[in-house]
């Protein structure tokens, strides 16, 4: 007899009324009502409820021992279901299959926790479980959502004339800010390969080769410490063309990003989008990622309090650093405990020294350093905060750039708390000219704000040697709802300019002929001038999806420590492994 399925979970309906069907799937529940069993039968389409009743005592006999989870098939007609028994809610709802057979393909032992919506088990369980964790609804809808919208973007960009080149996945290290992954060579002992933290240096050789438009979706991998945000290993929609500027890669990404959301979410967005430089997603949010869905931006206080008595405020200014205020909304009458608890964790988080505010209330104003301050600096600090009647302006004072960071924060933290953000909207926003490189007090030299293949702009090149820290990139990203989800720019194409650029990073001439010997030597034989991005795709679908993490649209992802753990993995290898590959442990793991 054939249990091959005729219909899935999700598609009977009316319309079928006195069919016989087989159904194939998962019990998901099962109900005993008055010597009828009732059993809602699951699968990735939906559920089907699937009924035994007494008028086949073995039949009947033989379905008391059905259990969640178990695979069964089942062969039955097809009934509509008493008025009151309707569920409108789902698909299935009016009908249900009167089984006459059916045959258990597996038993399956109790879930570590229930296949269903809002679980509250720990992430942890879920992991380890994860195949049990992808049978529910919602983590199935976020990987076909996943991947309904790589099919989108791979015909988008087909349509554009782009091609799909893959690029190895063993590789040389590209110096991308990240740790590499590192794999041994058994062949070439001593020798590493290191996986790809992006495919940056093959697309411009690709360019040089005269591809033209350039696409993939990519595996990409970084060691870097992990958050939400951030996976090991993760997607990009990795993009370069040739002989273009900005304004096309803009444009182009408008339309895809325009496409997507109304393709899969249903909603018009505007295009073009809103762009600011960096100089002013830093003054006015103090982030190069701003969250544009609500207001409160950052007000200088600087030049009000430069000559005041309180000395924090003067020193700073003095010292070069600044003195900055957001104006909390209703949030004047906030009692002393509660602001007492918000300085400490704003200390915290921010690393900020201390919190000073203004409470507005009823037209008087409160300043907690009032007694240093003349009545009119007070006056005009809440004014130049934009503070209404009813507001908490909060206060921070530091050198910069640390503080329009850590009011950034702040920002945000408070956005979040009061819940000002309007998250019924969605906010592309291009962040632009970024600077070039960035001192970096630690290891004391300048370090790529991007990475060492983005161009200067043009009318910044005579200040690449004597003021680097000012020179201008022709770098971009863009940000939605306050996230990075892509980041590119205009490349050098010169090999001499690399070169000054290497140096400038304090990449010597010989170490740059070792790493990156081969791009230097290829712009040499004629490289067009080209440019390119790369998206973040799980951050994408993260937003799309509407989730909290990166690890609920990634079928495996990895924990906070980089650990899968439901394969285990890392793990120890067998000493002839290492042995093999002509390595030698320092210190022996715990086993
Ligand atoms: P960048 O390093 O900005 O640029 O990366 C591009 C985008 O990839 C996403 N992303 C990540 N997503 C999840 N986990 C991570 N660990 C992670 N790291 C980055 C972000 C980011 O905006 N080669 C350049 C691109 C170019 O210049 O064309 C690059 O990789 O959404």
């Amino acid at each position: 007899m054939s249990w091959k399925r005729t219909h899935t979970c999700g598609e009977l309906d009316l319309q079928q009324k006195d069919k016989q069907v087989v159904l194939n799937g998962w019990v998901d529940v099962r109900r005993d009502l008055g010597g009828v069993i009732f059993i809602d039968l699951r699968d990735r389409y939906g559920v089907t409820q699937v009924v035994f009743d007494q008028t086949n005592k073995e039949l009947h006999e033989k379905a008391q021992q059905l259990r969640s989870e178990y695979v069964i098939g089942v062969r039955g007609t097809i009934t509509k279901r008493d008025e009151e028994n309707i569920n409108p809610q789902r698909k299935t709802g009016k009908i249900e299959v009167r089984v006459e057979e059916f045959t258990i393909y597996s038993k399956a032992e109790t879930p570590p926790f229930e296949i269903k919506d809002d679980i509250e088990t720990g992430e942890e369980v879920r992991l380890k479980y994860r195949y049990l964790d992808l049978r529910r609804r919602q983590m199935q809808e976020n990987l076909i959502l996943r991947s309904k919208v790589c099919q989108t973007v791979r015909n988008f960009y087909s349509n554009l004339d782009f091609v799909e080149v893959e690029t190895p996945v063993l590789m040389r290290s590209t110096p991308e800010g990240a740790r590499d992954y590192l794999v041994p060579s058994r062949v070439n002992p001593g020798r590493f390969f290191a996986l790809p933290q992006s495919p940056q240096t093959y697309k411009q050789l690709l360019m040089v080769s005269g591809m033209d438009r350039y696409f993939q979706i990519v595996k990409c991998f970084r060691d870097e410490d992990l958050r939400a945000d951030r996976q090991p290993e993760f997607t990009q929609i990795d993009v370069e063309l040739s002989f273009v500027d900005e304004e096309t890669i803009y444009s182009i990404h408008e339309k895809l990003m325009a496409d997507i959301w109304k393709e899969h979410l249903g909603i018009e967005i505007e295009t073009p989008f809103p762009r600011l430089t960096y100089e002013e997603a830093m003054s006015r949010y103090g982030t190069d990622k701003p969250e544009t869905r609500f207001g409160m931006p950052i007000a200088d206080l600087s030049e009000i309090v430069a000559d005041c008595e309180f000395k924090i405020f003067s020193k700073t200014v003095k010292d070069g650093g600044s003195v900055l205020a957001i104006s909390v909304p209703g949030q004047g009458t906030m009692g002393r405990g509660e602001i007492d608890r918000l300085t400490e964790e704003v200390k915290s988080q921010t690393g900020a020294g201390g919190l000073i505010y203004i409470k507005s209330d009823k037209g008087t104003l409160n300043c907690s350093v009032g007694k240093f301050l003349e009545e009119d600096t007070v006056k005009a600090m809440a004014e130049k905060a934009d503070a209404n009647d009813g507001d908490l302006v909060l206060i921070l004072a530091g050198p910069s750039p640390a503080v329009y960071r850590q009011m950034g924060t702040l920002r945000l933290m408070m956005g979040k708390r009061f819940e000002l953000i309007d998250t019924s909207q969605t906010h592309f926003l291009w962040v632009t000219n970024f600077p070039l490189v960035e001192w970096d007090n630690e290891t004391r030299r300048y370090h790529a704000l991007h990475h060492p293949f983005t161009s200067p702009v043009e009318e910044d090149l005579d200040k690449m040697e004597s003021d680097p820290g000012s020179v201008k990139a022709r770098a971009y990203d863009l940000v939605l709802n306050g996230n990075e989800i892509g980041g590119g720019s205009i490349r050098i194409h010169q090999q001499g300019l690399q070169k000054q650029m290497f140096k400038l990073l304090g990449i010597g001439d010989e170490e740059a002929r070792e790493k990156f010997g081969f791009l230097l030597d290829a712009f040499k034989y004629g490289a067009p001038p080209h440019g390119g991005i790369a998206f973040g795709l799980d951050r994408i679908i993260m937003l799309m999806a509407g989730a909290q993490s990166l690890r609920d649209v990634i079928a495996f992802p990895k924990n906070q420590k980089a650990q899968s753990l439901m394969d285990n993995c890392p793990d120890v290898v067998d000493e002839h492994q290492l042995k093999e590959l002509h390595i030698e442990l320092r210190k022996k793991p715990k086993v």
